[in-house]
């Protein structure tokens, strides 16, 4: 298979036990083991949310979501907000993301990315949230980096990569932030 996956063909839902994951196959044993044998316990005891993605009636990636903070030092002075009080934001995790390796460059981590960003994006309307991160694989970091995600500075030398999301400015051209406090 080659070329770009046109996202009308995509089918991402959430996690349920009926969805048969049997045949996914990423590059990373980690994540597939992840997702055959823990996601729905995990889920079960409310820790975190998977969503799957189906292209022709095959399962070919997924993402999982939880919450997390992040250190207002390893935010640049940019992303932050001025004068913050305290030693952590809010933020959402994407604690895993994966697509089957016989799919990938094709448009589909980039679909499920965009699926996350935008379920967090729907989360903030209704709790304070600023921030998406992700524990970025070395190999991954041009993936991320791509959608604007920043390197937390202070963790360079970690075997993954920490990475966040500023949400703020996304939302500030989806809509008027100001119109939160009009409600
Ligand atoms: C990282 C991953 C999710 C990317 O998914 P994908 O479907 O291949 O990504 P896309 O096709 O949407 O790629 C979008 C862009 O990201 C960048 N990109 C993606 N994979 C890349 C790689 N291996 N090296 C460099 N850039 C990469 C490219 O700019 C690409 O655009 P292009 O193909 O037009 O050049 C996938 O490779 C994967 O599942 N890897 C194993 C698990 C993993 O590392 N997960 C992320 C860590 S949490």
């Amino acid at each position: 298979m080659s070329g770009k996956i046109s996202w009308d063909e995509l089918e991402t839902s959430p996690l349920t036990k009926k969805h048969n994951l049997s045949s996914f196959n990423s590059s990373s044993f980690e994540l597939n083991d992840f997702l055959k044998d823990d996601a729905l316990i995990n889920q079960e005891h409310l820790l975190n949310r998977s969503y799957v993605c189906f292209f022709k009636s095959r399962m070919i990636g997924f993402f999982t979501l939880t919450t997390d903070t992040i250190t207002a030092k390893a935010v640049s002075k940019s992303d932050g907000f001025d004068n913050y009080k305290y030693a952590k934001y809010p933020a959402i995790k994407i604690a895993r993301l994966a697509v089957d390796k016989r799919c990938e460059r094709r448009g589909v981590g980039t679909h499920l990315l965009f699926a996350a960003i935008g379920i967090a994006l729907s989360i903030s309307e209704h709790v304070g949230c600023r921030y998406i991160t992700v524990d970025s694989k070395k190999k991954s970091v041009n993936f991320y980096e791509k959608y604007n995600f920043a390197i937390v500075k202070t963790r360079k030398d970690m075997d993954f990569i920490p990475m966040y999301l500023n949400m703020y400015p996304v939302i500030k051209e989806m809509r008027p932030v100001e119109s939160l406090n009009d409600w």
